[in-house]
Formats: C-alpha cells, structure tokens, sequence
C-alpha cells in the first residue's frame, strides 16, 4: 500500500482532506486549498488514488487525453469479465463505451452531434415547458415547499424521458436507475452498493431495449432514439449497443448534475437575491451565472477519475499502471487569489478560462441542454414565484457519495 504524499513538516494528508467529514460538507474549501498546497499531483491514501490538484495541468490532461477513463483499466475493478458472461450492464459499458476506446469515442461524438445541436435543445425546451408548467402551478397555491422533492429532482427525469421518448408506461421503473445511475461507476463506494445499482441499470437496459424494438417498428421522427437510429442506419460502426450506452450516459451524466446544479442555485440566488434578475437577464447571462453557481456552491468530492494505462511518470511523480488520476477542478473555488470576495454570489464574474463543463474531446455533451433546461425552470419559478424566499437555512446531507447535496431546501412563496 502507498502512503499518502506528505514532507516531513506537514501531517499526513488524510488529516487535513476527508471530502466525508462534516466540516468538509460544511465548507470545503480549507480542506481543499490545504490539499492543493500538497502539490500538482499528490498520493491520496484512503483511496489509494492520486489528485491533480491545478486547473492547468487538468486541461492539459482533458486536452490531450493521455490517461484513459475506462473504469477497468483501474488495478481495483472487478476483473473484466469474459464475453460470454456479460450481462447488459457489461455489453453496453465495454467496448462500446463512450469512456472505453479514443477512436471509436471520437466517432460516437462525431456522428451523435447533431442530436445534441441548437435546433434539437430548442425542440426539447418545447417538449419539457408543459411539464414544467403544470409542475410549477400545482405549487402556486402553497405557502412553502421543498424545492428539491417538489421541483428539483422532477425536472432532469422530465428532460431526459422527454429527450429520449421514454413512454410513461416505464416511467416508474426508470426513476430510480435515473437518480442513482453514477454509482455504477463510483470507485469509492463498496462493491455490493455499485452491483445493487448496476443490477437495476440491467433492468433500465432491457426497457431501452423494448423502446428501441418499438421505434424500428413506428419511428418517430422528434425523438432522440429515433434520431439515433436514422445515424445508425447511416454509419456501419454505429450499433444498436452505442444506442444503449448513449442513452445511458446521459442518464449517468445528465441527472445528478442538474438536480444537484438546480438546488445550489436556488439557494444562491434566494441568498443573494440582487443576482436573480442579471442571471435571468437572457440565455447568454445566464450561461455566465451557470458557472458562477458551480463554482459558488463548491459541491465537488471526488472530482473527474482517470486511470494509468502504463507504467508512467505524470507531473513529476511515478505513477503504475491501472493507478487511479483524479482530476479536481473544484480546489480552487473559493481561493481568494483567484477569485475576489469568493463567498459571495456574482453572477457577473469572469470565467477565464470556463471549465464547467470540461474542456477538450470529452468536454460535456449535454452543456447546452443543461443550461437550457435551468434557464427555463428558474424563468418559470420566478415569474410565479417573485417573493420567493429561503424558509431556514438549509442543511447539508453528508451521506452523497460523490457530492454535497442538501437535505431539503424548504422556501417560502409569499403568493398568498
Ligand atoms: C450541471 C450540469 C452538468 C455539468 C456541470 C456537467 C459537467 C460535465 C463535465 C465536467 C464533463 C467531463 C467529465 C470528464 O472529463 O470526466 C461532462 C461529460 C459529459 N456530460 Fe455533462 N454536465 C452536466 C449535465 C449534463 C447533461 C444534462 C447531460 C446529458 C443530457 C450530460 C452529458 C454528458 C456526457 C454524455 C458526458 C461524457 C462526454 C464524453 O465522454 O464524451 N451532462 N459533463
């Protein structure tokens, strides 16, 4: 076992960094600023993992993509099991996978581009505004709410249902795998919890499975699935399993993010008010906010993984084969160099540069839609909602494993 990164002076790392402590859900920054002091890329005991510690390094590592992001190539995965014993999870997740292979990766985000362009994010806010609506009415003759159960963890399963054209009749089914989708893949949490969540994500496979047999039946010219078979159909070494791993990547990185990316933002705003009218100013306006609220809230916890194809020297340090890179560009959020007066909300700031959403081939495919449907929701909610303001500060929830979420985030509506 390697020890964690320390000089002679200073303590042990894992007693100045614990991303699960409650001080950290509190307030992450003097743990974080305190790690990225340690170096560019230092050893992390606990998760027997290294951390790239400044943004710099980070985008060189998104840009030129010299580690890999395959999940099985970490020395701690379960060993990749041989073909014949692949259940959906694995066939739709080896091989095929948008984080296995470079040059297929390169031509799953080629020729899937056009279902993710202007034109579709307008045709999608279309299809959600309704749901949306009648969500954010049904509440208008409340005093008070929780804005997470009640708005902030319907909107990413509307979107991404209504993106996929998931029936209703499977809407049921699918919600949990939605919410819990990214613990398939955390490398952090215990064995049994990931096979608990990809066991359910077997399941989510065959509905996508059914709804795809449906749509080669009856296309349906609006719809994602629909449009992924018309871009099957024209490309020899696009298949049906990139269909399923698609859908299931926008499930894994689509719904956490922007439920989670919904609540801080509320929260933000409510605390700083003089902030909701420049954020809602227009679509460019708040696509600047968007950044301002990520980087204000400070939720991250374990960052970006990556994994060591070889035996390699990075930044410095000698890293084995199968070793886990985790990338954080969250250290340095609040870091008062970089950022005047961080703890205050300004949706204004600058972003130079703006890594959100990544940065390089993997940079997020969902970014615009993202945006999209928070500038929608949050238009929305204050028009009916103007005098909305916080009913207690909220608390913060520690047991999310990759995360600071809050408990609840109960408002006031002062409509009535
Ligand atoms: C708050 C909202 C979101 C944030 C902050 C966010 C951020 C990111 C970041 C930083 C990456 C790069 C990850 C890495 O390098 O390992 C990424 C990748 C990705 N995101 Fe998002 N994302 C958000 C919402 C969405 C949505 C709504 C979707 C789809 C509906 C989505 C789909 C994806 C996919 C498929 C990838 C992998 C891209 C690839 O490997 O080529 N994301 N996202």
């Amino acid at each position: 076992m390697i020890e964690t990164t320390a000089t002679a002076d200073l303590p042990p790392l894992e007693q100045v960094f614990n991303p699960f402590s409650a001080e950290y859900c509190q307030d992450p920054s003097p743990q974080c600023l305190a790690l990225a002091e340690r170096g560019r890329l230092v050893f992390y005991q606990p998760w027997q993992a290294w951390i790239m510690t400044r943004l710099d390094d980070i985008m060189d590592c998104w840009h030129k993509e010299y580690l890999s992001s395959d999940f099985y190539d970490w020395e701690f995965a379960p060993p990749r099991p041989p073909e014949d014993q692949w259940q959906n999870f694995e066939r739709a997740l080896i091989g095929h996978s948008l984080v296995a292979d470079h040059d297929h990766h390169r031509l799953v985000r080629k020729v899937v581009s056009p279902a993710f362009s202007r034109n579709v994010v307008d045709d999608i806010q279309r299809r959600i505004k309704p749901d949306i609506v009648k969500l954010l009415d049904e509440l208008m003759a409340r005093d008070e709410f929780d804005y997470i159960q009640e708005v902030a963890v319907n909107i990413p399963f509307i979107s991404i249902t209504r993106m996929i054209g998931l029936p209703e009749k499977y809407w049921e089914e699918f919600k949990p795998v939605v919410m819990g989708f990214t613990k398939t893949w955390n490398p952090t949490i215990s064995d049994e919890e990931r096979d608990a969540a990809r066991q359910q994500c077997n399941r989510a496979i065959d509905i996508i499975k059914e709804v795809v047999a449906e749509r080669r039946k009856q296309p349906q010219q609006d719809d994602f699935l629909s449009m992924m078979l018309k871009i099957e159909a024209e490309n020899d070494k696009f298949d049906e399993w990139d269909i399923i791993t698609l859908t299931l990547a926008l499930i894994g990185a689509g719904a956490e993010t922007t439920m989670n990316a919904q609540q801080w933002a509320v929260y933000g705003l409510l605390k700083f008010p003089d902030q909701i009218a420049p954020a809602l100013e227009s679509e460019e306006s708040f696509s600047n906010a968007f950044s301002e609220f990520q980087r204000w809230a400070m939720t991250g916890k374990m960052g970006f993984a990556r994994y060591a194809p070889q035996d390699m020297e990075v930044l410095g340090q000698q890293v084995k084969k199968g070793q886990m890179i985790l990338m954080m560009p969250h250290l340095h959020h609040h870091d008062p160099k970089i950022y005047d007066a961080p703890k205050r909300l300004n949706v204004k700031r600058k972003f130079e540069p703006e890594i959100t959403f990544g940065y390089g081939p993997r940079y997020c495919i969902g970014a615009a839609l993202a945006k999209r449907q928070l500038y929608l929701t949050f238009t929305e909610l204050f028009k009916r909602f103007p005098n909305l303001e916080l009913a207690e500060e909220p608390e913060r929830d520690p047991t999310v494993h990759n995360t600071i979420a809050l408990k609840k985030l109960m408002v006031k509506t002062n409509n009535n």
